[in-house]
């Protein structure tokens, strides 16, 4: 079966776009392939911060959320990347594989070190831990943004160069991007995708919002005075991106979607209602399991138990294969 990994950063609250752009996709690709999926602490760290309580609880939030959008964990392996400490050691093993050339290409490094003050050695060795996240699980496709191409291209040139040198270790794995359609953008910067590091609230559907305030938002979404509805992309942006999200939302194809449309009053009312309606199961889902945190910290422990079992073999391939002293 196909073993599929991806990495979520536990920084920020989940919103419409990483639902319908991603993790909505994994609900459905755990019951296809060999799913595991990660919530990444040690990546978050990266960037420093002085608020421990900041870093566990997002930890657990986002576990609770990954859990309510419809990762199984009985199903797939659902884990925090620091209760397996082979992404750590195995961190190092890559940065031991990587050039200082490689990693100064990194455009996620530039831009993120362009942002901050203190620049972490960690934000700079980043690719390295991502690429043992995703090595250490003999991984065939990576399911993830077209922003992390560059990582797990650098994570197939490690692979490929450790395999060359050291002998036939790591599966070289494949990026599965999602195509250009599901991708939600920003509400009141349509061009831009809908992040949360963009920091527009107004034009950030979260999870957990109220019905009312996906409401507002959508009905203030940003469109243009043209008047007509078409699904038009480039030409536009806004009244594609609604078009797109009432499609995602409802399992129709968005230009065929415009054709019901003359107005943008009821595009926009047709949106939100789809949109809270398709939140709302979500929603009850995470208020139960928030209200269980012993149950979460459970179905974690379950999910770094499966995913230590095959860490600690493909470790015990690269000790040897690099030399290390094995008893
Ligand atoms: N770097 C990824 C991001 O910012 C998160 C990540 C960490 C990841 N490790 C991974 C994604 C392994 C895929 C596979 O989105």
């Amino acid at each position: 079966m196909t073993r599929v990994f991806s990495g979520i950063q536990p920084t920020g609250e989940q919103h419409l776009g990483n639902f319908l752009g991603a993790t909505r996709n994994w609900a459905k690709m755990q019951h296809e392939t060999d799913a595991f999926f990660c919530v990444v602490d040690l990546h978050a760290i990266t960037i420093r911060h002085d608020d421990r309580a900041a870093v566990r609880d997002g930890s657990v939030r986002l576990a609770q959320m990954l859990m309510a959008v419809g990762l199984d964990p009985e199903v797939c392996t659902l884990f925090v990347q620091s209760h397996v400490r082979e992404h750590a050691e195995l961190s190092w093993i890559m940065q031991c594989n990587v050039s200082y050339g490689e990693l100064s290409r990194m455009t996620q490094f530039k831009d993120k070190s362009d942002q901050h003050d203190f620049i972490s050695a960690g934000l700079f060795t980043y690719p390295a831990l991502q690429a043992a996240d995703i090595l250490l699980y003999d991984t065939d496709e990576v399911p993830v943004g077209d922003d992390q191409r560059q990582h797990i291209e650098i994570t197939r040139d490690i692979a490929e160069r450790f395999n060359y040198h050291y002998g036939e270790t790591f599966v070289l794995p494949e990026a599965v991007i999602p195509a250009a359609g599901a991708r939600v953008m920003d509400l009141q910067q349509p061009t831009s995708k809908m992040s949360k590091s963009l920091d527009s609230p107004k034009g950030t559907v979260g999870l957990l919002d109220e019905p009312k305030q996906i409401e507002k938002k959508i009905k203030s979404a940003v469109t243009d005075n043209d008047g007509t509805v078409r699904f038009e992309v480039a030409e536009k942006p806004g009244i594609s991106n609604l078009l797109s999200i009432l499609g995602a939302a409802t399992d129709r194809d968005p230009a065929s979607l415009a054709d019901e449309y003359e107005q943008y009053g009821p595009l926009k009312t047709d949106t939100a209602a789809a949109v809270i309606e398709l939140l709302e199961p979500v929603q009850a889902r995470y208020r139960e399991l928030e209200a269980d945190p012993a149950e979460t910290a459970r179905l974690l422990k379950l999910g770094a138990d499966k995913a230590r079992e095959i860490a600690n073999s493909t470790m015990e391939r690269v000790r040897t294969n690099v030399g290390l002293l094995t008893d």
